[in-house]
């Protein structure tokens, strides 16, 4: 039987070169159920962090891995990314705007052992604050559809799940816009990183869609 850590004992930080293996190994868990060929991405991941640290240079930004060490141990991984693909779908002009506006998380997992003693939750507020500090307005992670003990996880810190294809909106300063879920068979569970501002689901015309919105009182017409 595996002693479980108290919370004092665990510590998260960004990964450091030579935890490339360690995150990829904590990686293929997220991964293993719902990605046919999880290598391919995880082991340049690795390489990247193995040569860089857990800032990985990417398209329209920068990946962050953070690492929870239990000791000496790597126990837990969480690694953010810009949201490359929406992004993709942005005009230039509005891409240079928006880089920052969403943070996905791309990965995480802990190690079997080291389960339900805090260590997910702690690196998942500390992506939500660094992301918070770098003016990101959402986080975003996609879940495998019908995964629903990682939902209710989710919902449980805070996050909203939305319906498989239901689009995501909020407020920029050009106006509303929208992201969701690539119909890959994922389902979105989104938080807003923003204080005074709420996640909501609106129904129009028989759809609905999930607005960041703010929680004052909305102008009458
Ligand atoms: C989802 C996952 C990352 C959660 O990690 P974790 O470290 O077990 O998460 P936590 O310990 O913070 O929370 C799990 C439960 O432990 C308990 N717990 C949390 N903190 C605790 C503490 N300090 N002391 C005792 N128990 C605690 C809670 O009951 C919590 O459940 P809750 O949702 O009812 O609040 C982990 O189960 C995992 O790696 N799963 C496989 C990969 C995966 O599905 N990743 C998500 C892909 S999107």
């Amino acid at each position: 039987m595996t002693d479980q850590p108290d919370s004092d004992a665990i510590t998260i930080t960004l990964a450091a070169k030579g935890d490339g293996q360690a995150a990829a190994t904590l990686g293929a868990l997220a991964l293993s159920d719902h990605t046919p060929s999880p290598q391919a991405p995880l082991s340049s991941l690795a390489d990247a962090i193995d040569e860089h640290g857990g800032r990985v240079a990417l398209p329209y930004g920068n990946g962050h891995c953070l690492t929870a060490r239990i000791g000496s141990t790597v126990a837990g991984v969480l690694y953010t990314t810009p949201p490359i693909r929406w992004l993709q779908g942005q005009s230039a002009d509005q891409r240079a705007r928006l880089t920052q506006a969403l943070v996905e998380i791309e990965l995480l997992a802990v190690s079997e052992p080291y389960r339900n003693c805090g260590i997910g939750t702690a690196l998942l507020e500390t992506a939500e604050h660094t992301a918070r500090n770098a003016g990101s307005h959402l986080a975003l992670a996609k879940i495998r559809a019908g995964a629903f003990p990682t939902m209710r996880w989710y919902r449980r810190r805070g996050y909203t799940i939305a319906a498989q294809g239901e689009p995501v909106l909020f407020r920029t300063r050009q106006g509303f816009a929208s992201c969701d879920d690539g119909n890959d068979g994922h389902q979105l569970a989104v938080k807003t990183l923003r204080l005074g501002t709420a996640v909501r689901r609106r129904t129009a015309r028989g759809t609905t869609c999930l607005v960041a919105e703010h929680t004052a009182t909305q102008p009458t017409r």
